[in-house]
């Protein structure tokens, strides 16, 4: 059996935060200096916990982002000011801390008419990152974190056969399990496509969410991305069952 995911296990969330933020900065380190990087973020306590690991290593560093854009794996459909705004996670907890110009911050427009922003966003992504033979942009890294259902960005697992199926890189996804309801996610073709996906599962009641992704391709999101990519990386502080 072709092992198409590469397992990482930490003994808590700080400790994973702070593996990740590493790899990544080791990561960008490698990436050819002066051309043009793409990373797709997500939001949740994953990522706070990651995005104020990194802004500390990478101050620590004396290592910027040079060159990297940044796009999102999902948005909720909020205004950039909300609360519940992936964007505004990241521009406070990353992007104003680390002085990231907003030419190389590609927002995905959640005040908007969600068709509408999906769309934009789509065609922002494709003339930034190159784009494979089968159209599909491809994104250096995306990061994900693991739902306690099993979602990641905001595919989550009951979506119909169709959503699946979704070509281009972003889609809607309304009436959302997780609030807010309504939201813009990478399509599993756009993560499928990435150079690399990341995804952190961290945190209570993710045990079985993780098994069932290991375990059992279509039963949840992450193993569908596991099904549909070469190899992701997990970063773990559940312990993996079976
Ligand atoms: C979102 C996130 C979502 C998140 C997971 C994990 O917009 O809600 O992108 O996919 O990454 O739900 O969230 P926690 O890290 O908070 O468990």
């Amino acid at each position: 059996m072709i092992d198409n995911r590469e397992i990482s296990s930490f003994s808590g969330p700080e400790p994973l935060a702070a593996a990740v933020a590493k790899q990544w900065l080791d990561e960008m380190a490698a990436w050819a200096p002066g051309l043009r990087h793409t990373v797709a973020l997500s939001g949740g306590r994953s990522a706070t916990r990651l995005f104020t690991a990194m802004a500390a290593q990478s101050r620590a560093r004396g290592q910027g982002f040079d060159g990297v854009h940044f796009f999102w794996a999902d948005e909720r459909c909020v205004p950039p000011d909300d609360e519940e705004s992936n964007f505004r996670l990241a521009q406070e907890l990353l992007f104003a801390p680390l002085c990231i110009p907003p030419a190389r911050i590609h927002r995905l427009k959640g005040e908007a008419d969600p068709e509408s922003a999906a769309r934009e966003a789509s065609l922002e992504l494709m003339g930034v990152a190159p784009v494979n033979p089968a159209g599909q942009p491809v994104l250096d890294l995306v990061l994900l974190g693991l739902g306690e259902d099993g979602h990641v960005a905001s595919l989550f697992p009951g979506m119909e056969a169709a959503g699946w199926r979704w070509s281009a890189p972003y889609m809607v996804v309304r009436q959302s399990p997780k609030p807010p309801p309504t939201r813009i996610s990478l399509s599993l073709a756009a993560i499928a496509a990435a150079r690399e996906a990341w995804v952190l599962v961290t945190g209570a009641g993710k045990q079985t969410a993780l098994h069932d992704s290991l375990t059992a391709p279509d039963r949840t999101s992450l193993g569908r991305v596991i099904a549909a990519r070469p190899t992701t990386r997990i970063f773990t502080d559940t312990p993996v069952i079976g």
